[in-house]
């Protein structure tokens, strides 16, 4: 297996803890996001920890031309990726005022159609190939709507409902498809916040989980392990059960 990587939202939380724990397993990697003050950051410490090569590319990934064309770029400097992680995130509170539209199209533009669109980007060069894994990450959030975040639960609806279409379709063509399903995970997104995160984890033990699982190219990775009971309770739960439980948990703990 090539040891070859490219993960998007790479300048920090999950994303560059992913982008750490694949360097100190040897990877040469790829790595996107805005800021590139932070993903240089990034690189210095990966290549400290062993990574073989560190390549970035500072881009919004809702910008459809560039975006492309910085994963043809960070591909070919790899010679051909083997792993791509579709990680770039952003939250927005659901609201009532002139903010609310705004907040739920930014949250779907990163988390659903350029997570989207990076993954059928970097499909086709794999089918190409005739090898490689996708790998999205998407939340528990996506399990259910939950209070508070609309736009955030219905771009991970679409995303790990995308990735389960993919991870069928490509199934016989030497393209594994992993869907990851972080729970509450201690980083910038997550520390906007009011109340106490059940199981809250930080990014390097998440990181190190989802590597494991990526490496495997397990079709599904969830951390913390709660979350792995709770993620199939949650779909489960009767209607009623779900806006009583949820309107006085979920509400509380984003404030
Ligand atoms: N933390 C959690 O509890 C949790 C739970 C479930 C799922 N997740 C998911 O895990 C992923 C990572 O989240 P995180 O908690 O690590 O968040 P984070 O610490 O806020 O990091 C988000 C990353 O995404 C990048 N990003 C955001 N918008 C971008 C854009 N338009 N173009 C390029 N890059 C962009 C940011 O880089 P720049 O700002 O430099 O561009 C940053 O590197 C997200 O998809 C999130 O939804 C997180």
């Amino acid at each position: 297996m090539k040891k070859t990587i490219i993960i998007t939202g790479a300048s920090e939380g999950i994303g560059s803890a992913m982008a750490l724990e694949f360097a100190r397993r040897g990877y040469a990697l790829g790595l996107i996001s805005r800021r590139m003050e932070l993903l240089q950051k990034v690189k210095k410490d990966g290549l400290a920890l062993g990574a073989s090569q560190i390549h970035l590319e500072s881009v919004d990934v809702t910008d459809e031309i560039h975006f492309e064309s910085a994963l043809s770029s960070l591909d070919q400097k790899l010679g051909g990726a083997e792993f791509f992680v579709a990680n770039a995130g952003v939250t927005g509170r659901s609201s009532f005022d002139e903010t609310a539209w705004p907040s739920a199209k930014k949250t779907l533009l990163v988390n659903a159609m350029a997570a989207i669109h990076g993954l059928e980007v970097m499909k086709v060069k794999m089918l190409a190939r005739g090898r490689g894994t996708l790998v999205g990450v998407s939340s528990v959030a996506g399990s259910r709507g939950m209070p508070t975040g609309g736009a955030y639960s219905s771009s991970k609806a679409a995303l790990t409902t995308h990735l389960e279409t993919m991870r069928v379709d490509l199934k016989g063509m030497g393209i594994s498809v992993v869907t990851i399903a972080p729970g509450f995970i201690d980083t910038s997104l997550t520390k906007k916040n009011k109340g106490k995160m059940p199981f809250l984890m930080q990014p390097e033990d998440a990181a190190r989980i989802f590597a494991t699982a990526i490496e495997k190219k397990k079709v599904w990775a969830i951390a913390p392990r709660p979350y792995f009971f709770l993620y199939p309770i949650l779909q489960m739960l009767p209607r009623a059960w779900f806006d009583f439980i949820l309107s006085r948990t979920y509400r509380s703990i984003r404030g």
